[in-house]
């Protein structure tokens, strides 16, 4: 049985504070919806029609909107002639040079195939094969769509062995990308994402892994490459061996989006969304929540549309389905997303935990602290500061601002934290 829809009250089809990524390929998330990073959008795009092979980095904080960017850039460069797919290719730090090549070479064959579905040759076939082993070997190497479950097996591909198979990798690739020019691509665009899921370790091996494949991937003539990541990992990844920074463009570093330009977002989604087109959409929430809610989450759209999403759906659940009596206004959703994140966190957390956060709050909720002045706040050693630190950032009840230089680095009490002590 379907729920029945609670954003039909507003004249809503579902919910407008979705917090998927936008992408080209899909009808319910479509790009048509992103707003603003005009200056970024075409700095990237630059960098990609200016030479015949390109590496850039985007950078910024969790949910700030990296990689709806590199969607809309991806989609810009379509249009301008290059090949690329909406797929996403993950870098993990277990990876070998051979399977980062080969996850390349998986994106570059997406991309091949979705601009050109009948593209054959040699250099598909080779693609091919190198591709379908590495996806059966683990059940599906890549985010990919395209994947090969509704297509052929290949018998062959299995009994191949895949080492072997993935030392050809680099002229595979190479080869691939020299196809995709002669058949007219402008050059093929890859976008590596979830730098941002490494941690500081993972992050230095990143960066090894990077080094080790740059002549033989990184530099070849066609391929334009965007990682994406928060700011430290980005930083680490792509700055710290001179050989991969002196190949990289400087990172664009993403600020959070004006506050207007978030008003534009929600009333696109409002828009895109309305239900009975004869009627307005009526607008969930007050403008000024937006505004703090904004302010609140630091620029994180993520935490802000799962905030509105789950505090006006907690609302309307407890009002039952009454009719429209105006946008909800700031008081009442605080104080539904207080006791709802306050018990989460409890409950994640344990109390020893949850009291050190009450702690901080009860001090300055807005106060960016090192691990020093919490050593004096908590009255605990530095070593289990250090490990509180990991676990409420694991937990996303801390955020961790960028490094700069050799200072120490900085904490400050999450946007949905705060919530749960206001
Ligand atoms: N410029 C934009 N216009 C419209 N919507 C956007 C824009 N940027 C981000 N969004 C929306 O905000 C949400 C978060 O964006 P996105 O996933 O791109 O952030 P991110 O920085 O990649 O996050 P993470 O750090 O978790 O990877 C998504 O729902 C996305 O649709
Ligand atoms: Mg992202």
């Amino acid at each position: 049985m379907a729920l029945p829809n609670l954003w039909k009250l507003y004249n809503l089809r579902s919910s407008p504070y979705f917090q998927a990524t936008l992408r080209q390929d899909s009808e319910a998330t479509p790009l048509s919806l992103f707003v603003g990073r005009h200056e970024e959008r075409q700095r990237l795009l630059t960098a990609i029609g200016g030479s015949r092979s390109s590496r850039q980095a985007v950078a910024g904080r969790p949910g700030i909107g990296k990689t709806t960017l590199v969607q809309a850039v991806k989609a810009d460069a379509l249009a301008a002639g290059y090949w690329t797919s909406a797929e996403i290719i993950p870098i993990t730090a277990d990876l070998t040079s051979e399977e980062l090549i080969g996850q390349l070479l998986a994106g570059a064959y997406d991309s091949v195939l979705a601009s050109s579905a009948q593209a054959s040759g040699p250099a598909m076939e080779a693609a091919q094969q190198l591709v379908r082993s590495m996806r059966l070997r683990s059940g599906g190497f890549t985010v990919s769509a395209l994947g090969f479950g509704a297509g052929g097996t290949s018998t062959q591909a299995i009994s191949t062995p895949p080492g072997a198979l993935l030392l050809d990798g680099p002229r595979v690739l190479r080869d691939l990308l020299a196809f995709a020019l002669e058949q007219g691509a402008c050059g093929v665009v890859l976008h590596l994402n979830n730098l941002e899921n490494l941690a500081e370790a993972d992050a230095a091996r990143a960066a090894d892994l990077l080094r080790s494949i740059r002549d033989q991937a990184l530099l070849l003539d066609g391929l334009h490459l965007i990682v994406v990541g928060t700011t430290d990992a980005v930083r680490t990844v792509v700055q710290s061996h001179t050989q991969v920074r002196s190949v990289f463009s400087d990172p664009v570093v993403l600020d959070p989006l004006e506050p207007t330009e978030v008003h534009q977002l929600l009333q696109a989604r409002y828009h895109a969304l309305q239900l009975d087109p004869s009627q307005l959409v009526h607008p969930p929430v007050q403008a000024e929540v937006i505004d703090a809610l904004h302010g609140l989450f630091h620029g994180d759209l993520r935490g802000l549309l799962k905030a509105l999403e789950e505090g006006i759906s907690a609302l309307l659940g407890l009002t039952g389905n009454g009719d429209y009596a105006g946008p909800i206004g700031l008081a009442d959703l605080t104080q539904v997303l207080s006791r709802r994140y306050g018990l989460e966190l409890q409950d994640q957390l344990g109390a020893t935990l949850w009291q050190r956060l009450a702690a901080w709050a009860a001090r300055d909720a807005q106060a960016v602290l090192t691990q020093a002045e919490l050593v004096a706040l908590w009255g605990i050693k530095q070593p289990s500061v250090s490990q509180t630190l990991q676990q409420l950032i694991g937990a996303g009840a801390v955020d961790v601002l960028p490094r700069k230089g050799g200072e120490p680095l900085q904490y400050l009490l999450a946007g949905a934290t705060r919530l749960a002590l206001g």
